[in-house]
């Protein structure tokens, strides 16, 4: 009987398209791939080197033994009828830069890609990493029009895992047991929680004392920039890829993750039309809701002091852009 050959069986795997093929895109897509999440089209403005990063990719699949397609390109249309778009494009800091020096570089960058990737892929959930973080995340947003909700900036994770490290060196325990909280936004004015950060549910307010925990914020907070000064070249990219990846599990798989991520505030903590790094609960179609938390006053007030140091850069951008 004659069979029906499968390459005529048409059939359209998820594909997450990663704009940016430099060391976070590269290393997003390998963690993407070898999880077996989906496929992921690789874009780059680099002639050839998004394909030979997919290639190099594609040929670890005899030792990695999984079948997932990595394709690389300088063309969105390539992109096109992506699930999730992620947005790594940009300029990343070098030594002495804060993330907001990168605001009149990276603005233009942000907002071209986004356009482009959601003109070929109008239904997709934007995932944007490029700094500084939320103001690029707003500017997405506003640049493409898409629903709010579909528009996620990765940065809590990141800093979050960065102080759930930072907490395990210093009581030599499994990271397995500890879950930090860090919101606001990503950069010197983010707002690491001690009391919603717990080794099994023990607030870390009751293992460590607070000259300890203040140090540990403060390593936090200046976590990427210890990286930049430390590589010199560049800024950190494995923990930035994984943190973005455990987004883009938790929207594919629709798992109700809650999550720090860079949302679209509409009321939530005294705060309005703007993106900001709060705890979201992330299902299939991105944030499913923004979870208010009953914050101390000072909590609060270093969450607005945060926001509106990031209105006031969106502010700068868009007369830059204007
Ligand atoms: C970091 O904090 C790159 O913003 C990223 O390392």
């Amino acid at each position: 009987m004659a069979s029906t050959p499968l390459s005529s069986i048409m059939c359209t795997p998820t594909r997450v398209a990663v704009v940016g093929a430099g060391r976070v895109g590269s290393t997003l897509a390998q963690r993407i791939a070898e999880k077996n999440l989906a496929d992921v089209v690789l874009l780059d403005v680099i002639q050839g080197w998004p394909q030979g990063v997919a290639l190099d990719l594609m040929e670890a699949r005899g030792v990695e033994r999984h079948d997932r397609q990595i394709i690389g390109t300088n063309d969105y249309a390539d992109t096109a009828d992506a699930s999730i778009v992620v947005i790594t494009a940009g300029k990343p800091r070098t030594p002495g830069m804060s993330r907001d020096d990168l605001l009149k570089i990276n603005a233009r960058i942000v907002v071209e890609a986004a356009k482009n990737a959601i003109a070929h892929s109008p239904n997709a959930i934007l995932i944007i990493v490029t700094n500084p973080l939320d103001v690029m995340t707003y500017l997405a947003w506003e640049a493409t029009g898409i629903p709010p909700q579909r528009v996620l900036g990765m940065a809590g994770i990141l800093d979050s895992s960065r102080f759930e490290t930072f907490i395990a060196m210093e009581l030599g325990c499994s990271i397995a047991d500890i879950s930090a909280t860090v919101l606001g936004s990503h950069g010197d004015l983010m707002v690491p929680i001690p009391r919603f950060s717990t080794v099994r549910g023990i607030p870390i307010t009751e293992l460590l004392d607070a000259a300890t925990i203040e140090r540990l914020v403060a390593r936090t907070r200046n976590g990427g920039a210890e990286i930049v000064e430390l590589m010199q070249t560049g800024g950190a990219f494995f923990a930035p890829a994984s943190s973005v990846c455990s987004m883009i599990e938790a929207i594919l798989l629709n798992q109700s993750r809650l999550m720090p991520v860079a949302a679209y505030v509409q009321g939530e903590y005294n705060l309005d039309d703007v993106f900001i790094g709060v705890p979201c609960w992330i299902h299939c179609g991105g944030v499913r809701q923004v979870l208010s938390l009953n914050l101390t006053d000072a909590e609060l007030e270093a969450l607005q002091v945060s926001a509106n140091a990031v209105r006031e850069n969106i502010q700068r951008a868009k007369e830059m852009l204007a």
